[in-house]
């Protein structure tokens, strides 16, 4: 049977990206941020997944205005890195994972979360970003994905609540899949970061310290924050978070915290990594 095995969270700061496909992550403003990563690469070098459900947002590169799904699941064969106005990024195409994805699709939408379905879809960096962080720059990423794309750039998004219950959702349809698969889940985007306006460059250690406390040790209570408390305390792409309680639901109501990061400054966002395994 297919298992969720463990969770990543990360942020997808996409000058990140940049720097490592310029040959710059050995600069002495990058070299801090990589360096908090190396654990990171050699834990999921061990850890070998078959395939990871990469739950991120796409930045209005897939979706314009014209149209943006809530949930939105990647159920192609490949995925094309998207040009966000440099080129696109020199990374690996994505191959998915089409079976486990119409698999996943089916069960979610049974269990009352309506997914739109992509069969094509191209990705930004929301997805690369995190792999970069996880897996360094391969020929092939070493991996298959499913692309998971949540819609929290257009207001409103989804309930921290909605995207723990959906976790539980993805977490069961994995479990209800025949083949031996070792399947992780990413939550990525966040930590606080504000882009725009007034707060532009706000960060918020102590609030995003005590969301990596309780999305370990307090998740279901966490999931019940509303979006407000997210913007003012984390700014208004620090509602991205949110995508971390789908990752957490589809993890055991008990987990072992393996590793955390927390590195400022990159960029105009705090990058939080963490690490959780379920202990079953
Ligand atoms: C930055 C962070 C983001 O999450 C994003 O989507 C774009 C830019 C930044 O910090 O520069
Ligand atoms: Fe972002």
């Amino acid at each position: 049977m297919a298992k969720i095995t463990a969770g990543v969270a990360t942020s997808h700061v996409p000058a990140i990206g940049a720097a490592l496909d310029l040959g710059k992550a050995g600069d002495a403003y990058w070299k801090p941020l990589f360096d908090g990563y190396e654990f990171s690469k050699r834990w999921i070098a061990a850890e070998k997944p078959d395939v990871v459900f990469l739950v991120y947002n796409d930045h209005a590169t897939a979706f314009s205005l014209d149209c943006i799904p809530t949930f939105a699941i990647g159920c192609a064969e490949f995925f094309q890195p998207a040009d966000e106005g440099w080129g696109a990024r020199p990374v690996p195409v994505v191959e998915g994972a089409p079976e486990l994805a119409a698999h996943i699709t089916q069960s979610v939408i049974e269990s009352d979360f309506d997914l739109t379905i992509m069969n094509r879809m191209e990705v930004d960096h929301g997805l690369t970003v995190p792999l970069s962080l996880m897996f360094g720059q391969p020929e092939a990423w070493p991996c298959k994905v499913i692309p998971f794309a949540v819609n929290v750039v257009q207001y409103p998004p989804p309930s921290g609540r909605r995207c723990y219950n959906l976790g539980k959702a993805i977490r069961k349809a994995v479990d209800s899949y025949g083949k031996d698969l070792k399947v992780q889940i990413w939550g990525t985007g966040g930590m606080s970061h504000q882009l725009q306006g007034p707060r532009a460059g706000l960060i918020n250690r102590e609030f995003d310290t005590m969301f990596l406390d309780r999305l370990v040790n307090d998740a279901d209570a966490l999931s019940m924050m509303p979006h407000i408390d997210y913007v003012r305390e984390a700014g208004s792409e620090g509602v991205e978070l949110v995508m971390w309680l789908i990752m957490r639901g589809a993890l055991d109501a008990e987990v072992e915290e393996v590793y955390r990061f927390y590195h400022v400054p990159a960029s105009n966002t705090a990058v939080g990594h963490i690490i959780l395994k379920n202990k079953s």
